[in-house]
């Protein structure tokens, strides 16, 4: 995608969620696209593949996983480099491959994502299922590419696998399934959450201390990521139930639809509002512990989740 086209998707999609607006400059949005278009620009890839990858990863996505890891090193003091651009599309790559399986029949059979159609409703469950499996696997041959010291990319490899497979992501997402018609109690909830979504919103606070050599303060960084994480699924949830398919881009009302176990069927509405934002607050409480780290940008991230 040139650089041109980079820039309206991002305008786009400023406009399409002002549930979430990122104000940050475009440029550097530019350069974290260009890191996750690249690797599939490769002429070998078939094309049928490249083009199942590239529809769902340029439909965009406010790419909240990449940008904390970028405002987080920024926030200490490091200065971006395409390393660090590569290690943040790993993470978003993981990610969309995640919505991608998420979005099919035999999960959560939703038919739009991004504000477009899903990957299988254009491209078929067969390329669906593999743009899926190309995306969780690609990102560690990004991660070993990159140029950062070898000690550092092993720390990134094991907890991004840690994040998104049956320690993290794929664990959350079979919790999930098998909680479909049943309730579940808040502490069952609660883990289903933080292991489906909290581990992906986790990986970036961690990933960024190996890489700014900030190993001491990586407990820290890792509760941070831990309290933001659920907070967003519980976000997820109310946003399910009260937001417009313009604003999430998705079809709202799927979780009542699939019988799924959220915070709003378990808790209600308000009450679920009330653990959004005791998390948001729980995160920003934590996050004071840091040193020596700049943390108006992480802030306003946060803040930019809450919901009234
Ligand atoms: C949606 O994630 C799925 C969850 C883990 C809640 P996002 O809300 O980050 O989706 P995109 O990347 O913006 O499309
Ligand atoms: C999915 O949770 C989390 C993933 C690991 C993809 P949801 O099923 O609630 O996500 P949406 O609402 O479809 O984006
Ligand atoms: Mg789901
Ligand atoms: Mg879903
Ligand atoms: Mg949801």
């Amino acid at each position: 995608m040139d650089e041109r086209k980079s820039c309206e998707n991002a305008k786009i999609e400023r406009e399409r969620s002002h549930i979430f607006c990122y104000n940050k400059e475009m440029f550097e949005m530019t350069k974290l696209n260009s890191a996750l278009e690249k690797f599939y620009l490769k002429t070998e890839i078939p094309v049928e593949l490249r083009d199942s990858v590239l529809y769902s990863i340029e439909a965009g996505g406010k790419r909240i996983r990449p940008v904390l890891f970028l405002e987080l090193l920024a926030g200490f003091g490091i200065e971006l480099a395409q390393a660090h651009y590569q290690a943040a599309a790993a993470i978003e790559l993981i990610h969309t491959g995640s919505l991608i399986h998420d979005d099919l029949p035999a999960m959560d059979n939703d038919d739009y994502r991004r504000g477009k159609a899903s990957n299988h409703k254009v491209f078929g469950e067969t390329l669906a299922i593999l743009a899926g499996d190309a995306l969780f696997l690609d990102p560690y041959y990004l991660l070993a590419s990159c140029d950062l010291p070898a000690e550092t990319i092993v720390s990134l490899v094991r907890e991004l696998s840690a994040a998104s497979g049956s320690l993290g992501m794929v664990a959350g997402q079979v919790l999930d399934m098998l909680s479909e018609g049943k309730t579940l109690s808040l502490s069952q909830l609660e883990n289903l959450h933080e292991l489906k979504t909290g581990r992906m919103l986790t990986f970036p606070f961690v990933a960024a201390g190996y890489v700014s050599g900030r190993e001491s303060q990586i407990e820290i960084l890792r509760k941070v990521g831990e309290k933001l994480g659920l907070a967003f699924q519980i976000r997820d949830d109310i946003l399910d139930v009260s937001a417009t398919i313009e604003e999430i881009g998705k079809t709202p009302g799927k979780d009542v639809l699939e019988d799924k176990s959220t915070y709003v069927s378990l808790l209600g509405l308000n009450a679920a509002k009330k653990e959004l934002m005791s998390n948001l607050n729980a995160a920003r409480e934590v996050l004071r512990n840091l040193q020596d780290f700049d943390s108006a940008a992480v802030l306003s991230i946060i803040e930019g989740l809450e919901i009234e």
